[in-house]
């Protein structure tokens, strides 16, 4: 079956995840992505976190599938030219090196312009044109600048980052998705253009609600914040625990048997108070005139939840799912990566696959989480360092053998 993207092809000088989360993704839907690596040395994610001794790591497979790899030196003038021979044959250059690497190698988005004017050249970098804009970002950091890590964790506690990689991943999506738009505006223009995503963005845009409270707090203190009425808000949005960001208020719950991961979070909607009421037992609080209505129990949220908890405490996590959710009471256990791994329907999807590979055997990686009806995704291991190297001089730039031993003993490749 034909790809959706079969005929796109990608120059990726990604390296680390932000990047190669999007190139991957667009790998997936049929481009065919060529990465860009360092001779002897490729992406530094190869040897990061190595589990393996030589191996690559899983940092790396894990970010890298559907991929071939050149390795090829963009600095020396012979790298350079087989460089741009590449821009040349590529509808997509990618990369997400620090602020200005690529115009130090002499590749200007003018020169590249020149070369091809129908390449879409698409960058990551941690901020946007502003004070910031040459400094080298990785994810915490851009949690913590973009407004997520001020507005996560308890109000008692310091800021918090979160293990969602909302800031590398988050804005790799974002790439990806500014690439597709730019190679369907180039359907009817013609022309390439430039695409940049700033990580401080790409986190800001994931905390909208955020903004949204900001405003908010003009106008009294936030209602549904676990502050409430207690506690004190200052002139900025404070750290709100485990409090809804929607408008309906809910907490993570305690459950049986009570290890590390024996939580549900749970949701109550005006409707969902009458069953839960009835099903923990407090029938006596559906009508009371002191906890009927929403707005009679947004200054006594704490409480609601403790009395959940005494509920869910003696149920375990799953069982809270099964009985709540039939009482359409939104709620969710807490599962661990070892549940997410082993749940045999996110297998079925290809949401969770195994994959095999040359020097590591077999590991298990996340599929793509976007699924075409036309487009199925296959996960193919990730390259090794240069395995695709001559592959891609002859088939790509069309180099005899000649000139690929050329390249190769001049150290190009
Ligand atoms: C992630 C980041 C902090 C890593 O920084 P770093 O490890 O110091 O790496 P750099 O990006 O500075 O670049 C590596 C160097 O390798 C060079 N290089 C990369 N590929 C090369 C190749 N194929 N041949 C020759 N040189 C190459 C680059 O030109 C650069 O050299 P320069 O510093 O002389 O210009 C930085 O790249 C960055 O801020 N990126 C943008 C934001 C981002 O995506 N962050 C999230 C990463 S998950």
């Amino acid at each position: 079956m034909g790809k959706a993207l079969d005929g796109v092809r990608i120059l990726d000088m990604t390296h680390v995840q932000s990047g190669p989360t999007c190139t991957q993704l667009l790998a997936w839907f049929g481009a065919d992505v060529i990465k860009v690596e360092r001779p002897g040395v490729g992406d530094i994610s190869r040897s990061q976190l190595r589990d393996i001794p030589d191996v690559d790591s899983l940092y790396f497979t894990m970010l890298n599938h559907n991929k071939r790899s050149i390795a090829l030196n963009t600095k020396g003038e012979r790298g350079k030219e087989i460089f741009t021979a590449l821009i040349r044959k590529c509808d997509v250059l990618a990369e997400n090196f620090a602020p200005g690497a690529l115009d130090r190698m002499g590749f200007t988005w003018d020169r590249i312009q020149e070369i091809n004017p129908r390449m879409i050249y698409a960058s990551v970098k941690g901020f946007g044109p502003g004070p910031y804009v040459d400094c080298k970002v990785y994810e915490n950091v851009a949690q913590c600048t973009g407004g997520a890590a001020s507005t996560t964790g308890f109000d008692d506690g310091p800021p918090l980052v979160t293990s969602a990689q909302i800031g590398d991943s988050g804005t790799g999506l974002n790439l990806a998705l500014g690439i597709v738009t730019a190679l369907f505006q180039r359907e009817r223009t013609g022309r390439g253009q430039r695409v940049t995503c700033a990580m401080q963005d790409g986190v800001l845009n994931l905390c909208r609600v955020k903004v949204r409270d900001q405003q908010r707090l003009k106008h009294g203190p936030l209602k549904e914040f676990p502050q409430y009425p207690n506690g004190k808000f200052g002139d900025a949005v404070p750290r709100a625990g485990n409090s809804s960001g929607g408008g309906q208020p809910g907490w993570v719950v305690k459950c049986a048997p009570g290890g590390p991961d024996d939580y549900a979070y749970v949701i109550i909607q005006p409707q969902g108070w009458e069953p839960l009421m009835k099903v923990i037992g407090r029938e006596d609080l559906v009508d009371h005139p002191d906890w009927r209505t929403p707005a009679d129990r947004l200054p006594k949220l704490d409480q609601c939840f403790a009395m959940v908890e005494e509920w869910t405490k003696t149920k375990t996590k799953f069982e809270v799912m099964e009985i709540l959710n039939p009482l359409n009471v939104p709620c969710g256990p807490i599962l661990s990566i070892k549940d997410l791994v082993e749940e045999p329907s996110l297998r079925q999807t290809g949401t969770v696959v195994e994959v095999d590979h040359p020097t590591r055997g077999s590991y298990l990686t996340v599929g793509n989480p976007i699924k075409l009806s036309d487009s199925p995704s296959e996960v193919k291991r990730s390259p090794l360092l240069g395995e695709h190297t001559d592959e891609i001089l002859k088939e790509v730039i069309g180099y005899s053998d000649e000139e690929i031993a050329a390249a190769h003993e001049q150290g190009a490749v």
